[in-house]
């Protein structure tokens, strides 16, 4: 059994143990957790997810908010409604295709195809009915126990493939406040952003949020760095603009990039506004010890996920390419 799998099977084992369990749904509301975490343990270790059993703390729905039932909150910093961000930049997708990175210019690569797989289970999930008091699951957090494994890569990645879709927008956040990469491997320059808009209370999230050329997309930086970083986001100023981001437009899924678990304290921060999150395993590199502190660390929190990355050369595969199942 590969360190993934007896991660997974572990948190699956802890959900059993410790979740009530969900009242029966039709085929297509099925939680995507329970068919994910088996995903852990057989075909798709790529793709693979499991449920955490607690629930943090409450937040509306995108749901309701398409019933018009959410509250809304007035959150300081939250764009005004109907106010457009009226800043935009131009993503570079021939540089972004050579890097590796997903761009509808590349054609049907393996890579699109991989992180095709990805998304499938985090989308249903995060349109699905879900309980009034669970976080948003449109929000969604890229992480990983250490640097380097790939958050950034894989948080770009899926939000690139998201936004392909023709149903979905999609908000990439920079979260990752004391080492902001997001903008620098896209090649932008930095820019102001969530740190700014949690500092000044007269900033609007609109004056910082950034249009792309994919229409799709659009991507909120991490803007001027701070050592309140982990205060900022853990205060209520922050919880009612994820919620105002979760619940503004009933098709957008924010995905936050985020620092390494065993680092830093903010990520564990952000995981506790977050309705879904993704834990970025380095494939070769990842001790099976730092999996578990950083399964740990997210103890209590729903739906967690695992992206095995980095993988090589599997034998009897004839192409070679860095991010794969099987
Ligand atoms: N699947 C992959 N295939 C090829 N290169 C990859 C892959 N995943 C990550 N990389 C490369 O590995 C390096 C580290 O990736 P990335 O910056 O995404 O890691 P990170 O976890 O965000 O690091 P940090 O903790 O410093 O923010 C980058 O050069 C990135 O392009
Ligand atoms: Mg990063």
């Amino acid at each position: 059994m590969s360190i993934i799998e007896k991660a997974a099977s572990r948190i699956d084992q802890q959900r059993q143990a410790a979740a009530p369990v969900p009242a029966a749904k039709s085929a297509d509301q099925a939680p995507v957790a329970d068919s994910a975490a088996a995903d852990a343990v057989t075909a798709q270790p790529v793709a693979a997810a499991a449920a955490a059993p607690a629930s943090p703390p409450p937040a509306a729905h995108p749901q309701a908010a398409r019933g018009g039932a959410a509250p809304r909150v007035a959150a300081p910093g939250a764009a005004t409604p109907g106010r457009q961000s009226t800043r935009k930049v131009d993503l570079d997708l021939g540089r972004m295709r050579d890097l590796g990175l997903v761009t509808a210019a590349g054609g049907r690569t393996n890579l699109l195809e991989e992180f095709r797989i990805i998304k499938r289970p985090l989308l249903k999930r995060a349109f699905a009915e879900h309980k009034p008091h669970e976080n948003p699951s449109n929000l969604i957090m890229v992480t990983s126990s250490l640097p380097g494994e790939g958050k950034t890569y894989c948080a770009i990645n899926l939000a690139m493939s998201i936004a392909m879709e023709l149903d979905h927008t999609v908000l990439l956040v920079d979260a990752d406040v004391a080492r902001p990469s997001v903008l620098r491997t896209l090649g932008l320059p930095a820019q102001r952003g969530l740190m700014d808009i949690l500092l000044d209370d007269k900033l609007d999230l609109s004056d910082v949020m950034l249009r792309t050329n994919v229409d799709t997309l659009s991507i909120l930086p991490a803007g001027t760095s701070t050592p309140r970083a982990t205060e900022l986001l853990a205060s209520s100023t922050m919880n009612a603009m994820v919620t105002e981001l979760a619940n503004r437009y009933p098709d957008r899924v924010i995905i936050f990039d985020s620092p390494p678990l065993l680092l830093t304290s903010e990520s564990r921060v952000l995981a506790s506004h977050m309705g879904q999150i993704v834990v970025v395993v380095e494939a070769q590199t990842t001790t099976q010890h730092a999996v578990q502190e950083a399964l740990r660390q997210l103890d209590g929190m729903g739906n967690v996920n695992l992206i095995y990355n980095k993988t090589r050369d599997i034998p009897g595969i004839e192409e070679t390419y860095d991010y794969h199942y099987g």
